[in-house]
């Protein structure tokens, strides 16, 4: 571990200073383009205008024989548009494939200056951030740039979860964590084959005490696992998300599992799907009501102590807070979105 005074310290001689907290940004939906298909590169300009972040996408569902197209794709895409207030993300192929390397050495000399966040697969451990976080001040020093590129890990092998803790405190430059639960599940040794979502078999059945009809009620998979990771990132003011849901037939579940990560900390989720980009907008924008209530939460005490009662509900200084968290937010998505803003009367 370094020392505190160390921790912030450029780790390249010329690098740009370490954010000693994020920015501010909205990131409901990180929505994944494949970079090497020219279609979908061509539709870049109007997904600026609908989604809070769009990411390139050079690791899974990239054919090996498309990799190096897709990260031409990924530079090119980045140097043709303006992306505004919109993240601009990227998706490298992990540590250990042949890839990599070239992911990070061809796309921050090109367009390093543009791109915000590097989204970093199968991180294992502490290490594995050390290592892409000196690549990148060394890369940044050459370059000339004035700020940090940020790092969001994946959190989608079995010890990347059991390290979860050091994988968040590695670094200034960790902007937060996604879940994998396609990734995880295999690595895990879960039995199942979809990529997020629930499972009909991990359920509780009711009891049996009167002999009548008993019922399985679903669980969520991956609530532990969130949990750990919503945990791991406040504690070191980070974000978490949750990441892909692979069932673009069932928009109920998917809705489902993203409004039980926001409900439980979570930012915002992936979008794979033109139809995830709505769902996540939805769910990861607090309710209009909640949102009415919070604020009378905060007016009914203007300097956050004591106690009162609203509708029959006991407010104290713990409410309050999380009414400020949901006012918050409620005010970053007003800023982007007019819509909205007026809904909330912000
Ligand atoms: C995402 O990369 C996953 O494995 O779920
Ligand atoms: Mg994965």
């Amino acid at each position: 571990m370094k020392t505190p005074s160390a921790f912030y310290k450029p780790l390249a001689i010329g690098a740009p200073e370490p954010y000693r907290e994020l920015p501010v940004s909205l990131e409901r939906m990180i929505h994944f383009v494949p970079p090497h298909i020219e279609k979908m590169r061509a539709k870049v300009p109007e997904l600026i205008t609908k989604v809070d972040v769009v990411l390139g996408n050079l690791e899974d569902a990239i054919p090996a024989d498309a990799k190096t197209d897709a990260r031409n794709g990924f530079i090119q895409m980045a140097r043709e548009n303006e992306f505004g207030s919109t993240g601009l993300w990227t998706r490298v192929n992990c540590l250990n494939s042949p890839w990599f390397f070239d992911d990070i050495l061809e796309i921050v000399p090109a367009v390093g200056d543009k791109l915000d966040v590097i989204m970093l697969p199968k991180v294992e451990g502490p290490w594995d951030i050390h290592y892409l976080d000196q690549l990148l001040a060394q890369l940044e020093a050459r370059a000339g740039f004035s700020r940090p590129i940020m790092i969001h890990a994946i959190l989608e092998t079995a010890q990347g979860v059991k390290n979860v803790e050091e994988i968040a405190a590695a670094s200034p430059r960790m902007h937060g964590m996604s879940l994998g639960p396609a990734d995880l599940a295999a690595s895990r040794g879960m039995k199942t084959t979809r990529v997020g979502g629930g499972h009909p078999d991990y359920a509780v059945l009711s009891d049996n005490n009167d002999g009548g009809v008993r019922t399985a009620h679903q669980q969520d998979l991956w609530h532990y696992t969130v949990g750990k990771m919503v945990d791991a990132c406040l504690s070191y003011g980070l974000k978490p998300f949750y990441g892909p849901f692979g069932d673009f037939s069932d928009t109920a579940a998917c809705e489902s599992q993203f409004r039980n990560a926001f409900l439980m900390g979570c930012l915002g989720a992936w979008s794979l799907h033109p139809t995830q980009i709505d769902i996540a907008k939805r769910v990861f924008s607090p309710e209009p009501d909640e949102v009415a209530f919070a604020k009378r939460i905060l007016e009914a005490m203007p300097d956050g102590t004591g106690a009162v009662m609203i509708d029959g509900k006991m407010q104290d200084d713990a409410t309050w807070k999380q009414a400020k968290v949901i006012v918050d937010l409620a005010k970053l998505v007003a800023s982007k979105d007019r819509e909205l803003a007026e809904v909330y009367g912000l």
